[in-house]
């Protein structure tokens, strides 16, 4: 089977958020998978190259039409284990400071950057001959490839049984743009109507891959359920979903069990398994104790976060909580984002020193630190479609505090018998109840028999690939099928 993915960002070569790790883990697993073939698509931004890759010209180039304009694309290669990775190069477009915004906002032009891209990746893959069975996009960046598929290349012998299958990461980001937009993308206003391209009056990324793609997925089954059922969390795609019900299939992120093994990391202080846990993790927590200036004293809970810095993730509730538990707790905050959070993370650190560490901007060997050396890893989303953080948490022994929501629900679990959880939830991002459980955890903490069952629990969790690897390869087959009746 060869499979194309196109992605916006994918670990190690571009990172934001988890989106790049799972963009990066499913083109290693399907790589692996017998008889597959993996090709990966990203944008050459600016910081890609260098270090551990240096990806190589393809030599030549090739013209994408935008608007009444044409755009040249070039192309450069890297092998990365047994997938290949391509990256589209266009300076104008990618070669600048952000991946998709500055400190001032979303770049104007992301409806170009993002149709340049999709249609390069369908481009780029006749350039090289690779004519895939199944290309997998990810999230509104690549929104428009099945739309292309369907419409400008749907009589394209290249691609003519070439099925197309979309996974969302986060409904909440959707890439809308005005209907201008719409013409740049070399669609005619014959799409624009509400059952393809049209959404209020504009064009939107999102919707056009949900309309055309054969087979939808979503990274959580609770997730698929509610950006169906809750119009909340559904960001007005909630219609298109339901009627899209049979195609639509939540399949479970892994993590990277090479990149998060506590045994293993060079990062920490010292590696540690399940059996050396509290040994391990001691030494961890000593050592971020002392590099973050913080009162060394192991018996304080090290509460853990490391994450993007949005209202999607409920950290300012931890905000307005904290400071009642600064006398019983430590709290260290890895987070780059939203600046209104950076500020009032960095006063609460101001005016706690020695219990409460801010570290803002993408670190990521302070993040395996924290991961390391935390009791609890606290992550009180309002919505989360699946998350990873709480799964490498588990595996480092790290107790997380969630909301039940998403991925979250699907992974966490808590009924008050530490025999049968593997950390702690609450309902909602709610500042009552984070309080009442951070209280809970400063109870059981001191009652070690139970705190360290549930470190075995969380531990001995399978957070590995190898399941939802297969059921996206079963769904590929399916999707494959249908485009050869
Ligand atoms: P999301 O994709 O919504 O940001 P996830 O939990 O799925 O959330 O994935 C977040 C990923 O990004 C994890 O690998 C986490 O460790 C990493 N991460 C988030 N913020 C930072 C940061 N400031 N520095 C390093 N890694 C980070
Ligand atoms: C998105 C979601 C997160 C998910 C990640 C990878 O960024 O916010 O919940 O884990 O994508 O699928």
């Amino acid at each position: 089977m060869k499979i194309l993915i196109a992605a916006s960002e994918a670990f190690p070569f571009c990172k934001t958020g988890g989106l790049a790790d799972v963009t990066g883990a499913l083109a290693q697993v399907f790589a692996r998978t017998p008889d597959a073939e993996v090709v990966l698509f990203l944008p050459r931004y600016r910081n890609v190259g260098g270090g551990a890759f240096s990806p190589k010209a393809c030599g030549g180039s090739f013209l994408i039409p935008v608007g009444n304009r044409v755009e040249t694309a070039t192309m450069s290669r890297v092998q990365w284990g047994k997938a290949a990775v391509y990256f589209i190069e266009n300076p104008k477009y990618f070669d600048r400071p952000g991946m998709y915004r500055t400190a001032a906002g979303d770049y104007e032009d992301n409806d170009e950057r993002f149709l340049f891209f999709s249609r390069a990746v369908l481009e780029g893959a006749k350039f090289i001959g690779f004519k895939p069975d199944v290309i997998h996009c990810h999230d509104w960046q690549t929104g428009l490839v099945p739309a292309y598929l369907r419409t400008l290349y749907r009589i394209d012998s290249f691609y003519a049984k070439t099925a197309s299958v979309f996974t969302i990461h986060n409904i909440a980001y959707q890439g809308m743009f005005p209907k201008e937009t719409l013409l740049k993308a070399g669609f005619t206003w014959l799409d624009f109507t509400p059952e393809k391209l049209e959404y209020y009056g504009g064009v939107n990324y999102m919707k056009a891959a949900l309309a055309y793609a054969d087979l939808i997925t979503t990274v959580s089954p609770t997730y698929a359920s509610e950006i169906q059922y809750r119009p909340e969390f559904g960001h007005g795609m909630e219609g298109l979903l339901k009627h899209r019900t049979s195609d639509l299939f939540g399949i479970l992120n892994g993590i990277d069990e090479e990149i998060w093994d506590p045994a293993t990391d060079t990062f920490l202080e010292r590696g540690y398994e399940l059996k050396s846990f509290q040994r391990g993790k001691a030494a961890c927590k000593k050592a971020l104790q002392k590099e973050l200036d913080l009162e060394e004293n192991k018996d304080l809970i090290l509460a853990g976060v490391v994450s993007r810095l949005d209202h999607q993730k409920g950290l300012d509730t931890l905000l307005r909580v904290a400071p009642e538990f600064a006398d019983k707790m430590q709290f260290v905050v890895l987070g780059s984002g939203d600046p209104g959070l950076a500020d009032g993370f960095t006063a609460l650190a101001a005016a706690n020193p020695k219990r409460v560490a801010f570290r803002s901007g993408m670190d990521e060997a302070l993040a395996h630190k924290i991961y390391g050396a935390a009791d609890i890893f606290v992550m009180p989303s309002r919505f989360e479609p699946c998350g990873l953080s709480q799964m490498i948490s588990m595996r480092y022994g790290t107790l997380p505090v969630v909301t039940r929501t998403g991925g979250l629900k699907d992974t966490v679990f808590y009924n008050g018998e530490p025999k049968d959880s593997n950390g702690f939830a609450i309902d909602h991002a709610d500042e009552g109840q984070l309080r009442s459980v951070l209280g809970h955890i400063v109870s059981l903490y001191g009652w070690r028999e139970n705190w360290n069952l549930m470190v075995r629990n969380a531990m001995r969790g399978d957070y590995a690939w190898h399941k939802s690897a297969e059921a996206y390869i079963k769904l590929f087959n399916i999707a494959i099928q249908r485009r050869q009746l």
